[in-house]
């Protein structure tokens, strides 16, 4: 078994570490949070992610999972480091790479024994052979041997665990064939299809994938536009167009549209890296565009049925970017939050998970405790995030609790048909408005 050092406790970080700990590896897992260090120390998850908590603990008990802020002792007869640090954008796109560079200068100066550098960040295409620069540069080439090699996650947020051990596919990336194998020895046990790749083709993966992710979705969202002005229905298109195996059912959910912490970063990352090498990304352009379209189109449709928004009160159901998380970044429910606010309306809100951040990030955020009191005396009702618990309300409460009768259901979960016909006017995202 391995002895490996996980750097970054975020998402990746933690997820990766624990899951090879899972597998019988020796993890360290090292933060520069202290914080982080302590709570995780103490058993507390510093994230919300179903099943998670379960694993760290079993990892830790059995002596195969630790967690320090120490590269000294992270690094100990280490074998591989996973780089696993954020990558935010920075205003312009680009991805913001100081965490990583400080991660690989952190690590060569520790450097005392042969190692594998795994860049599991998303990172820039040409990042792999940019931090194999810097670690050389930093010994004045009296480094030990070490090699570089990139291994994009293609985790989501909520079923990351998951996602870790039932992996569609592994990519690694490197100049040396015998280190990417050493890495793919450690995913060994999961039996996925391993792909080994040259270190920019692996990094390119990982951001074409994510933006075809991002582009299905606009396409949907665009093909829900169209449906509304012919009355056709985009549920059922997505299911048509999905039963097709070359095209294939998942991510085709027309309605508010992708946020998150890697769609919206990768998609703009990946613009700007081709802008800055002379190409014109029009099509990633158009996706980026038609996403934050679908937030204002939502709030359009709430303003008009309402006729205006200034004093009428929104009851905002689901905050955080998608059910099973408690991340809000970039989440299409603020946006719309932030808008009604504008425009004078009074918000308030629930979620399962993202209360507390919301409220750090939206100050007049008025929060509920549960989606009947979310309703309670509101104009209109809007779902923004998909929770299973949102999926069955008792409408009829609703109804009685509600001052209005508009609902918006941005995610089309609810059936319009049975909520006209309880008195509700109800609008969903690409779907025919019943009663019109
Ligand atoms: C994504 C990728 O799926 C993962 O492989 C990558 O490495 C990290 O980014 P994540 O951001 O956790 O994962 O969420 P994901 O489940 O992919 O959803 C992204 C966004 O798209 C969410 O806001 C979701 O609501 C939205 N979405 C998804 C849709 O609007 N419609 C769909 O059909 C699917």
């Amino acid at each position: 078994m391995a002895k490996i050092c996980v750097i970054g406790t975020g998402y990746v970080g933690l997820v990766t570490g624990t899951c090879f700990s899972d597998m019988g590896h020796r993890v360290t897992c090292l933060d520069i949070n202290e914080k982080r260090i302590e709570k995780l120390n103490n058993g507390i998850m510093p994230i919300y992610e179903p099943g998670l908590k379960q694993i760290v603990d079993q990892n830790v008990d059995a002596g195969r999972l630790n967690f320090t802020t120490s590269y000294q002792e992270a690094l100990k007869d280490a074998e591989f480091a996973f780089i696993a640090v954020g990558t935010p954008s920075s205003v312009d796109g680009d991805a913001d790479m100081q965490y990583v560079k400080m991660a690989a200068e952190t690590i060569a100066s520790h450097l005392d024994h042969p190692i594998i550098i795994v860049n599991k960040s998303t990172v820039p295409v040409g990042t792999g052979d940019w931090v194999s620069e810097i670690i050389k540069d930093m010994n004045g080439g009296t480094t030990p041997p070490f090699c570089v090699v990139s291994n994009p996650e293609f985790l989501r947020e909520g079923s990351a665990v998951n996602d870790f051990m039932e992996p569609d596919r592994v990519v690694l990336g490197s100049t040396n064939r015998e280190a990417a194998e050493k890495v793919a020895d450690l995913y060994e046990a999961l039996r996925a299809p391993i792909m080994i790749t040259d270190l920019r083709t692996a990094e390119m993966i990982k951001y074409a994938s994510n933006a075809f992710l991002a582009t299905r979705i606009s396409f949907i969202n665009e093909i829900a536009n169209i449906c509304e002005s012919l009355g056709a229905d985009v549920k059922e298109v997505a299911r048509g167009m999905g039963m097709d195996k070359r095209i294939g059912p998942s991510f085709l959910d027309a309605g508010l549209g992708w946020g998150g912490s890697c769609f919206p970063k990768d998609v703009k990352a990946l613009a700007h890296m081709a802008e800055t090498r002379g190409s014109h990304p029009q099509l990633l352009q158009a996706v980026m565009d038609i996403n934050q379209n679908q937030r204002k189109r939502a709030v359009q449709k709430v303003e008009k049925a309402l006729g205006g928004l200034k004093g009428k009160t929104i009851g905002l159901l689901g905050l955080s970017f998608k059910p099973n998380t408690d991340d809000t970044r970039d989440a299409p429910a603020l946006d719309i939050a932030r808008m009604l606010l504008e425009s004078g309306a009074v918000v308030q809100a629930f979620d399962p998970q993202a209360m507390e951040v919301s409220k750090k990030e939206i100050p007049q955020l008025q929060l509920r405790k549960n989606p009947y009191e979310t309703a309670e005396a509101v104009d209109a009702l809007i779902l923004a995030t998909e929770w299973n618990e949102f999926k069955s309300l008792d409408f009829e409460r609703i109804k009685a609790n509600m001052k209005g009768n508009v609902i918006l259901d941005g995610r089309n979960i609810w059936d319009g048909t049975e909520l006209y016909e309880m008195g509700f006017t109800y609008f969903g995202m690409g779907v025919p408005q019943p009663g019109e």
